[in-house]
C-alpha cells in the first residue's frame, strides 16, 4: 500500500486550474435554472411536502426562523426529517433523499450506523449518558486518537468544534504569552466572539459581528487566502505589538477546502510559525478522520502544535469536540489542577460525557476497520467525475472538484467573491446567493440533499449504484439551466 492509499484524496486538485475555472465562472453572467424549471421545482414542495410546511410554519411561532440548525434554513421552506439510514433520509411526508449533507460532515459511516448505535445502547443501559466523573472511555478515546495522529500527545475532549477552537486559542495564548491569533479570511472556525471575524468573505473583518464588542475581535487578524506574503506581513507587524500566539487554519483551505490551498501551503505556514514563534493550530473539525485516520495533517505530512476536532470525532453523536496536541501546551488546561503553572480555564457540564467518548471510540475504530475514509473518498471521486462529465456534455460554466469525500460543485460562484473587487461583491452577492438557494431547492426536489446547494459530503454508504442515481438527478437539474441575459 503506498502512503496515499491511507488517505481519501486519490489525487490532489490542480489548484491553479480550479481557481482559473472559478474566476471564469464569476466573471460571467449567472447560468441559472430556467423560470419554468424553477416553477416545477417549487411545485414539488407545494405538492409533496405539505406536512413539512405545516410543521415548520408552526415552528416559526416558537423557534426563531422556524428551525434550530443553520443548515436547515432551506429555500423555499425547511423540510422535516423523520428517518435516517445509510445513504438516505426520509422526510415526514415520506419522500426519500440521498443525503450529501451528512449532518454537516460527521456521519461518514452513513447515517444511523447500526453497529455504532448498538454500542451506544449498551453504554446507555449500563451507565447512562453522563455522570460528571471519569469514565474509562475517555482514556480509550484519547489513546486511540494519539495512535492515529503523532502530533496528538494529549487530547482534551470538549462539546463542539466552536468550544474547541476557543480552548485551543486560549491554550496558545497561555503557553506563548503572546497576543494575536491570525486566521484565513473567509474561514469558519465556529461562532465564538473572537472567531466571528472575516467570516465567509475574505477582507470583511467585523462585518458579521453583530452583538460582539470591538475588544473581543481586537486580537484576531485575517490574511488573504493562500497569501503567504500577507501572513508574513502580519507576523512581522505583530512582533512589536504583543506577538502572534497562533495561526489557525483548515489544512485543505477555508470552508472545507472551498478555496483550496496549494499542496505545499501548510508546510510553508509551518515554517513561518516556527520562524516567528507562533503555534500552528490545524482546525480538523471537518478533515479529522474524513481525509483519513491520520487527518489532513497525516496526508500533508505536517505536524501542527494543536489540532481541533469535531464532527467525525464522535461519529455523529453529541457532543463532538476536542483539542489535541503537544503535551506542554495542552497541559495548560490542567496546570491549575496540578498546582503548578498558569491554567487556561475550560470546561463544561456535559463535555466529555461517557456517551460521546464511547461513540467516538467505537466510531473511529469502525472507520478504521471498514476503511470508511477511503470508501467515502472513492464515492466522492465517482461523484466528481460524473458531475464533470455532465458539465462538459451540457457545456456548462460550473466548477466541480473534490478532496476525497468532500465534493465542491460551484454553480453560482458566490463563495469566491471577495473584497478585492468590492463593486462586484456589492452587486453580485445577493443574486448569486439566491441562485445557490435555488440550486439547493432544485436538488432537493430531485431527491438530493446538499450542503447549501454547493457542497456534498459522501459517506461509506454511498455505493456505486447510489452515486449513479444521484448523478441522474444532478443531470436533470444541471441541464435545466440557462445563461441569464
Ligand atoms: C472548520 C470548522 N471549524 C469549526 C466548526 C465549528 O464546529 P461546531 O459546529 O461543532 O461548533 C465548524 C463547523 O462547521 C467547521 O466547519
Amino acid at each position: 500500500m503506498n502512503d496515499n492509499q491511507k488517505y481519501a484524496i486519490s489525487e490532489y486538485p490542480d489548484v491553479e486550474d480550479v481557481y482559473r475555472r472559478l474566476n471564469a465562472l464569476i466573471s460571467q453572467p449567472m447560468h441559472k435554472i430556467t423560470p419554468e424549471s424553477m416553477q416545477a421545482n417549487l411545485a414539488y414542495f407545494d405538492q409533496k411536502c405539505s406536512r413539512s410546511k405545516a410543521l415548520t410554519d408552526e415552528a416559526k411561532r416558537y423557534i426563531p426562523g422556524g428551525v434550530q440548525h443553520n443548515l436547515a434554513f432551506n429555500y423555499p421552506f425547511p423540510i422535516a426529517i423523520e428517518k435516517a439510514e445509510g445513504a438516505y433520509l426520509w422526510d415526514v411526508d415520506g419522500n426519500r433523499y440521498i443525503d450529501f449533507l451528512q449532518a454537516g460532515g460527521p456521519t461518514m459511516l452513513g447515517s444511523n450506523y447500526a453497529p455504532l448505535r448498538e454500542k451506544i445502547f449498551e453504554l446507555l443501559s449500563s451507565c447512562g449518558p453522563v455522570t460528571g466523573l471519569f469514565h474509562e472511555y475517555e482514556l480509550k478515546l484519547a489513546k486511540l486518537i494519539a495512535g492515529y495522529m503523532p502530533s496528538v500527545e494529549m487530547f482534551r475532549m470538549l462539546g463542539s468544534g466552536t468550544e474547541s477552537v476557543m480552548a485551543a486559542v486560549r491554550a496558545a495564548r497561555t503557553f506563548t504569552r503572546k497576543k494575536f491569533v491570525i486566521k484565513v479570511g473567509g474561514a469558519y472556525h465556529g461562532w465564538s466572539d473572537s472567531m466571528v471575524y472575516a467570516l465567509h468573505v475574505p477582507g470583511t473583518r467585523r462585518l458579521e459581528s453583530k452583538g460582539i464588542p470591538r475588544g473581543a475581535t481586537a486580537s484576531t487578524q485575517e490574511f488573504f487566502p493562500n497569501s503567504l506574503a500577507d501572513l508574513r506581513r502580519h507576523l512581522i507587524f505583530n512582533r512589536l505589538r504583543g506577538g502572534t500566539a497562533a495561526v489557525i487554519l483548515e489544512p485543505l483551505g477555508p470552508e472545507s477546502g472551498t478555496r483550496p490551498v496549494p499542496f505545499d501551503f501548510n508546510r510553508q505556514v509551518r515554517q513561518l510559525c516556527d520562524e516567528f514563534g507562533a503555534l500552528l493550530i490545524f482546525d480538523e473539525v471537518v478533515t479529522g478522520f474524513r481525509v483519513g485516520m491520520g487527518g489532513a495533517q497525516g496526508y500533508f505530512g505536517i505536524k501542527p502544535d494543536l489540532t481541533v476536532f469535531g464532527k467525525c470525532v464522535t461519529g455523529g453523536y453529541p457532543m463532538a469536540g476536542g483539542v489535541g496536541g503537544r503535551a506542554d501546551v495542552i497541559s495548560t488546561f490542567a496546570a491549575g489542577l496540578g498546582g503548578t503553572g498558569e491554567r487556561a480555564y475550560i470546561g463544561g457540564t456535559l463535555s466529555a460525557n461517557p456517551l460521546s467518548c464511547a461513540a467516538g471510540y467505537y466510531a473511529l475504530q469502525e472507520m478504521e476497520r471498514t476503511n470508511a475514509p477511503i470508501i467515502a473518498g472513492r464515492a466522492g471521486d465517482k461523484l466528481t467525475k460524473g458531475l464533470q462529465t455532465i458539465i462538459e456534455k451540457h457545456a456548462l460554466p460550473y466548477v466541480v472538484f473534490n478532496q476525497g469525500s468532500i465534493v465542491h460543485l460551484e454553480t453560482s460562484g458566490v463563495m469566491l467573491l471577495d473584497l478585492h473587487n468590492p463593486l462586484r461583491l456589492l452587486k453580485e452577492l445577493k443574486p448569486r446567493k439566491h441562485m445557490m438557494e435555488e440550486m439547493g431547492a432544485a436538488y432537493m426536489a430531485h431527491g438530493l440533499i446538499t450542503l447549501a446547494g454547493s457542497r456534498m459530503y459522501t459517506s461509506m454508504a454511498d455505493s456505486d449504484a447510489i452515486i449513479d442515481d444521484a448523478l441522474e438527478s444532478f443531470e436533470a437539474v444541471l441541464s435545466s439551466t440557462a445563461r441569464v441575459i
